[in-house]
């Protein structure tokens, strides 16, 4: 029963300030995700919440305790690897004993909670097994129970899945959230994956180059992101610059090339340029003569290609003004099968989230 305090955390390795001052408040329970592109920092800081990674400066505390001069065996953390490290000459038991051994306790308690960790992660009766004779799964299992059989207050998991292939990638993202759930622990957790950290979190904080460009539930991050970088990182989306040209119904005008869009944007003014996202499933595609929704706003163009991909269709169509404007649909109306159709789409204006002061890509 843990929360986290990061403030302030930086570190360098030579010219790279690979965590460029971090601040984040993670709450007793939590399951909190890091998302980032490669290098951006997040195996960084997992590491120094861990302690095999020094701060150049910042603090980091569990609850009340100062921890970030502790060295890892005395921060009470569990930590899941990137690679699992699980030790080849070491039988499943003997690596899910690892840590409770180096800590000290009796043999007649080691296998006990041996036992009771390999159960919680559905390995029952595979303890006299060797690791080579183990699937990619059930060793991320191993790991996993070798990280929660000292029963830490913080359980910390790097990119724990990027090793498996995408369905049990999926299953397994379950099996931990459901693992984290029942425990109560407060899991710190990596990945470059948006739709994993999606799936999983209760938060997610979006890293860029050392830095925090976002921290939200993960509905927000997706429908509000806070700047470009995120709008794009968080899923596919139309990010697209233009300049206010004045106001109608309540919104703004934006024009794109000779296309005109609708939005809103707290206190931008006649003449200034943003940029802004609209996400390809928030456009709707309508069938011949068909009129928007109530206070929705319509484009017209033709459809340039379609891709159907089972659940989802993904489309690009070419506004008459020469945007190209990407769509995801589960269903398509009649008229929408070929390329080159005309077609028209519509939009609630209050889906965009604009970018004042900057400029798409
Ligand atoms: N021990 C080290 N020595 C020198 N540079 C390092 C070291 N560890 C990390 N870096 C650099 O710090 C930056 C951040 O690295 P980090 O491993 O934290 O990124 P990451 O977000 O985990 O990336 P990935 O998704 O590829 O795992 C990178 O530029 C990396 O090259
Ligand atoms: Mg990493």
């Amino acid at each position: 029963m843990t929360a986290i305090a990061i403030s302030g955390v930086r570190r360098r390795f030579g010219a790279v300030e690979a965590v460029a001052g971090v601040s984040l408040d993670i709450a007793d329970g939590e399951f909190f995700t890091l998302l980032g592109p490669s290098g951006c920092g997040k195996t960084t800081l997992l590491r120094m919440v861990a302690g095999f990674c020094e701060l150049d400066a910042g603090a980091i505390h569990f609850g009340a305790r100062r921890i970030d001069s502790l060295p890892p065996h005395k921060r009470n953390t569990g930590m899941v690897f990137q690679n699992y490290a699980i030790f080849p000459n070491l039988r499943v038991a003997g690596n899910v004993a690892y840590g409770l051994k180096a800590r000290g306790v009796s043999r007649a308690k080691i296998a006990a909670r041996v036992e009771r960790a390999l159960s919680l992660v559905h390995l029952d009766g595979y303890g006299e097994r060797w690791p080579h004779q183990l699937s990619g799964g059930q060793l991320q299992r191993v790991a996993i129970a070798r990280a929660l059989v000292i029963e830490p207050e913080v359980l910390l998991l790097d990119e724990p899945l990027s090793n498996l292939d995408a369905k049990l990638r999926v299953e397994m993202r379950g099996e931990i959230r459901e693992l984290q759930r029942k425990l109560g622990i407060t899991a710190l957790y990596v990945t470059h994956d948006q739709e994993e950290a999606l799936a999983i979190s209760d938060r997610i904080a979006v890293m860029r180059a050392g830095r925090l460009e976002q921290v939200g539930a993960p509905a927000e991050t997706y429908r509000r992101p806070a700047t470009p970088f995120v709008a794009e990182f968080m899923g596919t989306t139309n990010l697209l610059s233009g300049r206010v040209v004045g106001a109608a119904e309540g919104w703004l005008r934006v024009a794109v090339g000779a296309a005109e869009f609708r939005l809103a944007a707290a206190g931008a003014a006649e003449g200034e340029s943003l940029a802004f996202s609209l996400r390809p499933e928030w456009l709707r595609p309508l069938a011949p003569g068909a009129d928007p929704p109530p206070g929705w706003a319509r484009l017209e163009g033709r459809l340039e290609t379609v891709e159907f991909l089972g659940a989802l269709t993904r489309l690009q169509m070419r506004l008459d003004a020469g945007t190209a404007l990407r769509l995801a649909a589960l269903e398509l109306p009649e008229g929408w099968g070929e390329a080159n159709a005309r077609v028209a789409v519509a939009y609630d204006p209050a889906r965009i989230t604009a970018f004042r002061g900057e400029r798409a890509g």
